[in-house]
């Protein structure tokens, strides 16, 4: 059987379109879910859309729309977001799917029935473009007069009968848990953050909203709907079947990862497992927290104004450069500055000048030299033993960060590899080889053949089209494209058909 991976990202409220940072949690699924793929694993990967609450309702009524037929709308942009950047989702769940309405109130009813929901009165602060109840604890000392601790925006005073799930009864065990599974969250930093925080004690707190209607219906009470975190998190069951597919759910469920970013960890890292726990299901393996994407230091938001859209980058300097970007430019984990400079740096040398140039040059000299086929090893220069050792050490550091998700570093091996080919070419000089007549040139030329081809398979989860159009031009569409079967070194056939085509990454002004 093969082995499993269930990725996901948060599901994105439909009070704005994709911009730039949902986009980057979207690539990094997107990336890792096509290693996996190539890795043999089974696969599921699910993305979609956070429809529910008072605060799509009320950015609903600003347009005077209903709340479903605005959904409707911006979700049909996030479909074509996701496929402009071309992101393969196995599922794209929305809140609003009747078999997700099921799964929700299915999942309640299991956390009632276990005697974790009684019905209290919640007098307190309600942050809404946050959807997050603020307890007196988070407050400052004069009060919440900042605004909510997390994105700063005003807060709401609400007084209402609410259900309350008690999250508190679930402290020690989440502390052992987190104890025992010293990876369930990272980076390190983050689990830090989150042990301590609970260590503090944990507050029960309320599940449900009684004064507008938005949203799904308790089972047991009409009269008021499910809370919207309740109601989003339960995406990660009911997208894989729960509870109605259970053969789809057995096999994917617990998920092996799900990619947020750090502003939503406490509902991922802390209530989540404990509704599970309390469910009698098994939490996720692992919650990665990633940073921000900023613009001078401040979150890239819709309500800061300082959104940049996909769409915008696509067009001047083409999808793979934009997953590229994102992913090479800052340690996932880490915050950092969206700047076009360094978008245009990265695009103009390391994938027009390094990466495009080696395709070209090596294409051409095939070409040139050798009739456009993949000439045979002669065996006669020693070079091609050193690319094994390379290629090997390359596939072990490389699987090993893309394990960790660290994409920056596996990348930045991959680019060593890249930049070590150019400097074989001027080091090698086949064009004088070529005068030489000694058989060394088809060894070089096969090297390069081989190299070429491994970065393919390397580039394939970041850059799918440009590795995509790299096999085409090597002639091998469909062949070795497995980890780690397809990463040994000669497995090129001689007499292999090149096509040369055009320059991969035109330069951007
Ligand atoms: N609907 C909730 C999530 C529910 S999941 C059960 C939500 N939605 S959101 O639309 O606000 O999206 C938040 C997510 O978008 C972040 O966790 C992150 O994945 C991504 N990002 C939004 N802005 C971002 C940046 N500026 N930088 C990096 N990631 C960003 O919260």
């Amino acid at each position: 059987m093969r082995p499993k991976y269930y990725i996901t990202t948060p599901i994105y409220y439909v009070n704005a379109q994709p911009h730039i940072g949902t986009a980057y949690t979207t690539i990094a699924a997107d990336v890792m879910a096509r290693y996996k793929r190539l890795c043999g694993y089974e696969t599921f990967y699910l993305t979609g859309t956070d429809e529910h609450g008072q605060k799509i309702l009320r950015a609903a009524n600003a347009e005077g729309m209903n709340p479903k037929e605005y959904a409707d709308r911006i979700v049909s942009q996030y479909y074509k977001t996701w496929a402009d950047l071309n992101i393969k989702y196995d599922y794209f769940i929305r809140t609003t799917d009747p078999k997700h309405q099921k799964a929700v109130q299915t999942l309640f009813s299991k956390i009632a029935n276990n005697g974790d929901i009684y019905k209290g009165k919640y007098s307190g602060w309600y942050c809404t473009p946050c959807e997050r109840y603020v307890s007196v604890k988070e407050s400052s000392p004069e009060g919440l007069r900042g605004g909510c601790p997390v994105c700063q925006r005003p807060t709401e005073f609400l007084e209402e009968e609410n259900y309350f799930f008690r999250l508190s009864k679930y402290r020690d065990k989440m502390l052992d848990y987190l104890k025992k599974n010293g990876d369930f969250v990272e980076p390190v930093s983050r689990y830090n953050e989150v042990f301590s925080k609970i260590e503090m004690g944990l507050d029960d707190i309320s599940i449900s909203r009684a004064s507008f209607d938005w949203g799904i219906p308790l089972p047991s009470d009409q009269k008021q709907i499910i809370w919207v975190w309740f109601d989003a998190l339960t995406n990660y069951l009911s997208g894989v079947g729960y509870p109605e597919d259970e053969g789809i759910f057995k096999k994917f469920w617990p998920a092996d990862v799900h990619l947020i970013a750090k502003d939503i960890l406490w509902f991922h890292a802390v209530i989540w497992p404990c509704m599970l726990f309390s469910a009698g299901l098994e939490p996720p393996l692992k919650i990665f927290a990633h940073g921000w994407w900023t613009m001078n230091a401040d979150k890239i938001s819709k309500s800061k104004g300082n959104v940049i859209y996909p769409a915008d980058v696509i067009d001047r300097f083409g999808v793979d450069s934009i997953r590229y970007f994102l992913l090479r430019e800052i340690p996932f984990g880490q915050d950092g500055d969206f700047s076009l400079p360094a978008l245009l740096r990265r695009h103009n040398n390391e994938l027009a000048n390094e990466l495009g140039n080696l395709i070209m040059r090596c294409l051409t000299m095939i070409e040139k030299y050798n009739g456009s086929k993949v000439p045979k090893s002669e065996g006669i220069d020693s070079s091609k033993e050193l690319w094994n050792e390379l290629f090997t050490s390359l596939e072990q550091k490389f699987s090993a960060y893309m394990e960790c998700l660290q994409f920056s570093l596996a990348l930045e091996k991959v680019w060593e590899a890249i930049k070590m080919a150019n400097k074989y070419i001027d080091d090698t000089k086949p064009w004088v080889l070529a005068k030489e007549k000694t058989g060394r040139l088809s060894d070089v030329l096969y090297n390069l053949a081989e190299i070429i081809r491994l970065v393919s398979v390397y580039l394939m989860p970041f850059m799918p089209n440009t590795a995509e159009i790299i096999r085409q031009q090597l002639g091998i569409d469909d062949e070795m494209i497995s980890i780690p079967s397809g990463l040994s070194f000669g497995q090129i056939r001689p007499g292999t058909k090149v096509n040369k085509g055009s320059a991969l990454f035109p330069k951007v002004e």
